[in-house]
């Protein structure tokens, strides 16, 4: 388990309160989402997509490194009054919680052989959402820094046994020079 990513991640959270409205990108997806079964949300931090989810009639598992994140996401869940499963694990050495989940989230969090689980973790059918800044992100912002980025057009192929229903890569609203896909696993 890596003591100083936790470390790192718990003194972040402590200095931030994070807002509690979900990712426009998941909120852009809301008619394609379930509404009911089991949602994983991966590095899910302090909730504010998990919650949201859970607000929706999923049954919500968030995963994250830091032990503030998930407190602070278990009182966001407190406070509207949804269920929430949070597990403190580190997804570059710790086993995932076992599936299957109808929707797997992964949002500004990229470790790449990750990638290769998701399908083992989704049901048939069950859809992946995923999202992370692209190297160009770099030319407005210095944060996230370039070990963290995607490189331009590196998404589709980072995808195993899954279908892409959606990918875009772009400048965000919000300024971010993102890669976004909506993926699924076949129902066969
Ligand atoms: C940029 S934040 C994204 C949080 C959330 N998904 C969002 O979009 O707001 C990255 C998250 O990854 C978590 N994280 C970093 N390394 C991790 C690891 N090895 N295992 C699990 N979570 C990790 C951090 O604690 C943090 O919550």
């Amino acid at each position: 388990m890596s003591q100083e990513d936790r470390q790192r991640w718990n003194s972040k959270y402590q200095q931030t309160t994070a807002p509690p409205e979900p990712s426009d990108f998941l909120r852009s997806l809301e008619g394609r989402l379930p509404r009911k079964g089991r949602a994983l949300d991966l590095a899910g931090g302090a909730g504010h997509d998990a919650c949201w989810l859970a607000r929706r009639g999923l049954d919500v598992t968030l995963v994250d490194i830091s032990d503030v994140a998930l407190a602070q996401a278990e009182t966001l869940a407190r406070d509207a009054g949804v269920p929430l499963t949070h597990l403190r694990l580190d997804l570059e050495s710790d086993p995932l919680p076992p599936g299957p989940f109808d929707l797997v989230v992964c949002l500004n969090y990229l470790w790449r052989p990750l990638f290769a689980a998701v399908p083992r973790l989704l049901a048939p059918g069950g859809l992946f959402v995923f999202a992370q800044p692209t190297r160009r992100n770099l030319q407005r912002h210095p944060h996230p820094s370039k070990r963290f980025l995607l490189e331009e057009g590196e998404l589709p192929a980072l995808l195993q046994g899954l279908q892409s229903l959606s990918f875009t890569e772009d400048w965000t609203d919000a300024g971010r020079h993102e890669a976004r896909v909506l993926a699924q696993r076949r129902l066969y």
